[in-house]
Order: C-alpha cells, then structure tokens, then sequence
C-alpha cells in the first residue's frame, strides 16, 4: 500500500516535469510565483517559466538539455544516446519527450541475417550446482557457433587475467577441445561479468584498467598468453557497467573504455592471430548511456546486447517500476533497446541479440491477480538445481510444467510464455515458440546473430529448438583433422 503511494506521488512529479502547467492545477500545490517556490523541488525552467513576475524561485537550476532556450538554461545541448529533449528540456524516448519523431529500425524482410551466429556462454561455475550440470562434454554442439566461457577476471593491482577460481579454471581446456568435435566452433573468453563489478576488491578494476595504458598493457600481454595457452579464439569484455555510480563506475569511464577497446584492438592484431573481441551492452537506457557506442564500434566484431533481465525482483526497489510482476524478455521492450542503437547508427550486423534459455520469476502478492502488472512480494522459491530464489532454468521450468497444475499463457505481444502454478509462483521464459519469435525479429532487424544465457541451463530442449529454425544445417561433428601445432607462439614473444 505504501509503495502504490509511492509510486503514484513519482507519477504525478513526473507528470509535473513533463507538464508544469497541468501540473499547477493538481493537489497538492505545485504552484510557485516570484516569492514562493515549489514545494516539491523544481516547477519549471527554461527563460519563459522563469520570466520575470513568474515563477523565479528555483531558476538556478539548469535542464537536462537543450530545448532551444540557449547554454545559459541547460547543461548540456543534446541528451546521451541522441534521445529525445522535450520542450521542457527532459530527456527521454517517449511520446511525451519525443513530440512525434520516431527512430527508423533496419529493415531486412526475409533476410537470414541473424542465421549466421549463434554465441552461447558457458557458466564456468554449473558442476557447483546440486543437479542440473552440463559438463563441457555435455555440451550440445552443432548449431552453436561460438561459446563464450564465462567468466575470467582482471587482478585489481596487477591488472592480469585472474581465475573465478579453482574449479572454474579446470575447465578451460574441456571446453575449448570441443574445438576438436565440431569444426565450425569458436570459443572465446568472457572477461568480468556482473558480480565482478559488486562492492568488494574488483569494483574499479575496469574503471583503473580503462584509465591507464600501462595497466592496459599488461592486461594484454597476460590475456594473449592466456588465450594462447588455453586455445581461445577471442575475448568478450562484460563490464557491468562503465559511467554507472551505483556500479562503481566513474564519468572518465565514458571515453577511457573506448581507448581501451582500440588499445586492445591494436594489440590483438599484433599477435599474429585472428583474435576476436566483442563487448556486451546493456539493454537499459539507464545503464546504455555510459557506452561511447560510436567510437567503440569500428574496432568490434560485434555488440552482444544483453536483451534479458529487463525486469526482475529489483523492480522493487526502482520508483518508477515498483513491485508489478513483467515478464524479463518483453519483445517490445528489446524493440525499444534496439532503437537506442539505432538512434546512434549502429550497423545492425555488428548486433547480436541476446535470449535467455532461463526465466525471472516472482512470488506474487494474490492469488487472484496473476497477468503482467500484477503485484509480487519477493521472487518465487529457488528452483531445485539452481537454488536462487527470482530465477529458474529453462530445465527447471520444463519439470515444473511437466509435473503439472501449472497455468502456462503465451502473451502474444510480448512473445514470452508467463508460467503460474502453487497459487502464487509466477515465472516469464521463453519456449521454441517465443525463441522463433526472437529469431524472426533479429533476422527482420538485420541483426548479426543471437546469444545464449545460458547453454547448461537448457536440457538441451531450447538449442534443438532455435537451431531447427536457422536456415543452416546443424555442423556435422567429429570431422576435423587434427589440431595443428601452434608455431606461432615463439615468435611472437621474441
Ligand atoms: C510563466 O510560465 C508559464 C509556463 O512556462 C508560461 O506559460 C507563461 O507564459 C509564463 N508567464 C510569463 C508572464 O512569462
Ligand atoms: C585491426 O586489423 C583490422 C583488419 O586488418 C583493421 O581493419 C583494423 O583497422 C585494425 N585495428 C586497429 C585498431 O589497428
Ligand atoms: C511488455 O512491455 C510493455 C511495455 O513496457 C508492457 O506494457 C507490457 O505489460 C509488458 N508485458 C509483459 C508480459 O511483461
């Protein structure tokens, strides 16, 4: 109840931002005049609002951009990412800020674009799991094309690549071997990862990393040794996230990340080796904004964007979400996270759309309300195998169908499935159906390929899937000669 209050007073200020005049005959008072400033913080900017004999109170403060009203009324001319300015000088990529300008999407009709890669990432850490491992030699192979092995870390001091741990180590070479089996497959590194950007000693180590070259060096000299020595084909960079205060990220991060992915770029083209390197994005604005996306751009193979965990238990705590049940991989929400690349000219085959083989899952407050928006108190009871309350793998959410007494419902616009069952255990995933879905819409969009979050919380179901519906043929295993030395390691540390 107090939330609701909560986050119905966040309404109405936000209305006011988008509306002052509206605002002023709300209750309660919003108005100010050249005496009495606004209660509630700031009524309004720019130099007719603050004209004088109007509302002059709070006129110090400057907007979030340019509407027209010149420097002297706001911090900046344009908002990040190109959103939109409203006429009040709000950024943002509504109806409201954007008064009538749409962003045009590519347009691929027919196209196969996204056929062409298929990355999944490997969690480094799943045989830590009670059941439901995937060791790397229960990998399916054949239709993914590239694993990402998630993850390894930077050391904070000595800024080389550092282990998760013991056991996630073990398993480098397991996986890169399957190399062996399927001649089409790439196994790259997956460096950071959210966790590695939490409170504790990693917290400004991509941060410090991007703002010294000489920190940059060593990382690349430990990292090309390291994906030397394991047989990795290239790096994915998950830093979560640069410029982000309350992800410990600083404003420098904005053009030193940049430098950093070019620096990198150089360097593994002067390994002799065809490295690959590739960064995930975030599918928030919130977080997107902290990306030099123009001129990190040319030196990637690819973005992978992350187009999952769009909503989950921590809604909670964001005061314009609240605690209102949606679903992780809402499609019109990846449409929105794909205008932001769009906004910015990013060439959608460098955009590889990311799928989650897993559900965000919730408790919910009543039994009686239980479509989208309905309101949860926590996230729903761990799964049996994975064990953390607001997330189940797809494996997990096939026994559960499986074992019946579940309401499953395909909410057509979104293309998610929303699973319910013990009165009030709410979760949103994706099936064959809604990944083909996915998949059309990465194709119709241009987009490079798909990626997997991730390949050992399927049971295999999901891949046979998505894999089905590429318009190549699953690689045949078992047909590569064997692995040829590597001669050019000596030379290359002369
Ligand atoms: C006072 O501000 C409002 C809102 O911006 C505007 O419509 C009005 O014209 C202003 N009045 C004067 C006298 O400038
Ligand atoms: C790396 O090599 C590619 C391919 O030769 C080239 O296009 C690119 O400009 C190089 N990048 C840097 C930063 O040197
Ligand atoms: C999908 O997103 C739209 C726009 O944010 C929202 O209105 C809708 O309720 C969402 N659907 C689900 C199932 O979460």
């Amino acid at each position: 109840m107090l939330r609701r209050q909560a986050s119905l007073l966040l309404w109405s200020l936000l209305l006011l931002l988008v509306n002052p005049i509206l605002a002023q005959d709300s209750n309660p008072d919003y108005t100010c005049s050249p005496t009495k400033g606004c209660t509630l913080g700031i009524c309004g900017m720019g130099p007719t609002f603050c004209a004088p004999g109007n509302c002059t109170s709070q006129c110090d403060a400057k907007s979030d951009c340019d509407p027209g009203w010149g420097p002297e009324w706001s911090q900046a001319t344009n908002c990040p990412l190109n959103v939109c300015c409203s006429k009040f000088g709000f950024c943002g990529t509504t109806a409201d800020f954007c008064d009538g300008k749409t962003v045009p999407s590519p347009q691929c009709p027919g196209g196969k674009s996204a056929d062409q890669r298929t990355i999944g990432y490997y969690e480094g850490w799943n045989l830590g799991r009670s059941c439901g491992r995937m060791a790397p030699e229960d990998i399916p192979l054949g239709y993914y094309t590239h694993i990402n092995y998630a993850f390894a870390l930077v050391n904070p001091t000595t800024f080389h690549i550092e282990d998760m741990g013991p056991d996630t180590a073990a398993l480098y070479d397991r996986v890169s071997a399957l190399k062996s089996k399927d001649p089409d497959l790439k196994v790259w590194i997956a460096v950071g990862g959210w966790a590695m950007n939490d409170p504790g000693p990693y917290r400004t180590t991509f941060s410090d990393l991007a703002a010294s070259t000489s920190a940059q060096d060593a990382f690349f000299e430990s990292l090309i040794t390291f994906m030397r020595r394991h047989n990795f084909d290239g790096v994915d960079l998950d830093w979560e996230y640069p410029v982000a205060e309350d992800r410990g990220g600083v404003q420098a991060d904005f053009d030193n990340y940049a430098t950093l992915v070019r620096r990198l770029r150089e360097r593994l083209n002067q390994s002799g080796r065809d490295y690959g390197l590739t960064i995930t994005l975030p599918a928030s604005y919130w977080y997107l904004r902290g990306f030099n996306l123009q001129d990190i751009e040319p030196h990637l193979d690819w973005f992978n964007i992350m187009t999952y965990d769009i909503h989950g238990t921590w809604d909670s705590t964001v005061k314009a979400i609240g605690p209102y049940a949606f679903a992780h991989t809402n499609m019109t929400e990846i449409q929105q996270a794909l205008e932001l690349l769009w906004r910015n000219n990013i060439n959608p085959g460098r955009v590889v759309l990311g799928l989650g083989f897993y559900g965000r899952s919730f408790t919910m407050k009543s039994p009686d309300c239980l479509h989208a928006g309905c309101e949860f108190t926590d996230g729903a009871r761990g799964g049996e195998c994975t064990g953390t309350p607001g997330v189940l793998s797809a494996a997990e959410i096939n026994t559960i169908i499986a074992a019946g007494g579940t309401t499953v419902t395909l909410d057509e616009e979104a293309a998610v499935q929303i699973v319910t069952w013990d009165s009030n255990q709410w979760v949103s995933y994706d099936d064959a159906g809604t990944l083909k879905r996915k998949l059309d819409y990465a194709n119709l969009r241009c987009l490079g390929g798909t990626m997997i979050w991730a390949i050992d919380l399927d049971d295999g179901t999901l891949i046979n899937a998505l894999g089905s519906d590429l318009s190549r043929p699953k690689s045949v295993l078992g047909q590569r000669p064997p692995s040829i030395p590597d001669f050019e390691t000596h030379w290359d540390e002369l």
